[in-house]
């Protein structure tokens, strides 16, 4: 995780101090959906190479792939705009109303496009293809939910976020959207990474939302971050002080920066360099990573906030998902002690959980999985453990084997609780 930090960090000094920049090569038409993926596609057209997945918007990948799309934007209690995107399989489009609805949480630095850039076997086409109703947050601050009903993304205000506000408001507003618009009383939710920390976060201090779920797949859940991983092997204080000089977006820009690294990834001479960036960065499993489409893959990557990152910093230092420290004064003020308090993960129901982990994850390491396992007030419902002894955290997203080892086992686990499905498509009449 630590290298995409040096390195976006390093970009954005040379784009800085070299005033290299990109002339807009004409209109892009997902200008106005997305303008920063926009402008990345247009430094790619000159310097990329070719590949019609680069820095494709979600809505382009979901339509090469044959699947129409709809895009929402749900506004959150505290005013952010968001984009989701749903998946129409057009054979099942008229049985719409009946399909199971399933919302898909994308991890940190990244976006909707996390369930849809694997080749052959993205998790959401899969889901798609077998008759359920794909819905694709793209949480605030990500390139696709970039407005405010009040705030302007040039303020650094509208920075002033984290994973915390993520799970409160915006997965909130997107399940009580899904249902509005589905009729559907309860949904099945698969969060990733840091989805699994907004829901960690939602279902500690929102336990009665909980009602709304059928099932939670929390894929590498993250309650606890200290001690063994990515994020705790590199120096905490000093990231925490860089990352809290000021509030705004990471990186700043991330069109050129990401636009970038896809090009030092296409390039047949630099590709090995990438390829260990992503080993190291996201804990990729080598024979599992097409190194042929690592380009793809970075002009993909989005941005977060600083203060999410420092959130998620300090979740490391206390080892334990917990309320943001303001300072001694303001946590006072805030929570009435000077140290916040920690995320009370009894009130997570874990008779509504499948945990689905590997046994070489780099991030989210399987002695923390056991700590959070042993910090619920009872055993998960379905408590999975990928197949493979070299699965990486990477992997769920963009092994070559993410069928046989991820996708078809959630398959699987969704369909064995069959009753959960109000209505059965019935494809045989039409
Ligand atoms: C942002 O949201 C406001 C309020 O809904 C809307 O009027 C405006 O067009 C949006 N801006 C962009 C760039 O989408
Ligand atoms: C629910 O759906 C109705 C009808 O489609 C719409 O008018 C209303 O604004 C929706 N409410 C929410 C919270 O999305
Ligand atoms: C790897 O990616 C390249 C470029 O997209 C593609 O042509 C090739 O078929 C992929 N290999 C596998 C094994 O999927
Ligand atoms: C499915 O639809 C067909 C045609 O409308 C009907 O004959 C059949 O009984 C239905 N099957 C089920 C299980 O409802």
């Amino acid at each position: 995780m630590i290298y995409l930090f040096y390195i976006a960090f390093y970009i954005s000094i040379v784009h800085k101090c070299c005033g290299v920049t990109v002339e807009k090569a004409g209109p892009a038409p997902i200008e106005s959906t997305n303008p920063t993926l926009a402008e990345e596609q247009a430094f790619l057209q000159l310097f990329g190479n070719g590949d019609p997945d680069e820095a494709a918007s979600c809505g382009q990948l979901i339509e090469s792939r044959g699947f129409q799309y709809e895009r929402y934007y749900v506004t959150t209690k505290d005013g952010y705009i968001l984009q989701n995107f749903r998946i129409i399989n057009r054979y099942a489009r008229e049985a719409r109303k009946t399909l199971k609805p399933v919302l898909l949480l994308h991890p940190l630095f990244t976006s909707c496009a996390a369930w849809l850039f694997n080749s052959p076997a993205a998790l959401g086409f899969l889901l798609a293809n077998l008759g359920y109703d794909v819905w694709i947050i793209n949480v605030r601050g990500t390139s696709y939910s970039t407005n405010h009903t009040h705030l302007d993304p040039e303020d650094p205000e509208f920075w002033d976020y984290s994973f915390y506000e993520i799970g409160i408001y915006d997965v909130t507003a997107t399940v009580e959207h899904i249902k509005n618009e589905t009729g559907f009383e309860k949904i099945i939710v698969i969060g990733f990474s840091q989805g699994t920390f907004q829901m960690i976060t939602q279902m500690s201090l929102m336990p009665w939302f909980q009602d709304n779920y059928d099932i939670v797949i929390l894929v590498t859940p993250g309650g606890f971050l200290g001690d063994f991983g990515a994020f705790a092997s590199v120096p905490n204080k000093p990231i925490q002080e860089m990352l809290s000089l000021s509030n705004g977006p990471f990186p700043s820009d991330s069109a050129f920066v990401f636009g970038s690294l896809a090009v030092l990834c296409a390039q047949q001479l630099t590709n090995p360099i990438c390829i260990n960036f992503f080993e190291e960065a996201f804990g990729f499993n080598r024979k599992q990573l097409n190194a042929s489409r690592t380009n793809v893959y970075a002009s993909l990557i989005d941005r977060t906030s600083k203060k999410n990152l420092l959130h998620i910093f300090q979740s490391v230092e206390r080892d334990h998902l917990s309320f943001f420290d303001n300072g001694e004064v303001k946590n006072y003020a805030l929570y009435g002690s000077a140290e916040p308090p920690e995320f009370p993960f009894y009130n997570i129901n874990p008779n509504k959980l499948i945990f689905m982990s590997g046994l070489n994850d780099q991030v989210i390491d399987q002695r923390n999985v056991q700590k959070f396992r042993n910090s619920l007030c009872d055993r998960v419902e379905t408590d999975h453990i990928i197949q493979d002894p070299y699965w990486n955290h990477g992997d769920y997203a963009l092994a070559l084997e993410a069928y046989e080892y991820f996708g078809s086992v959630v398959v699987d686990l969704i369909r064995e609780r069959d009753d959960l499905t109000e209505c059965k498509l019935n494809l045989s009449g039409n």
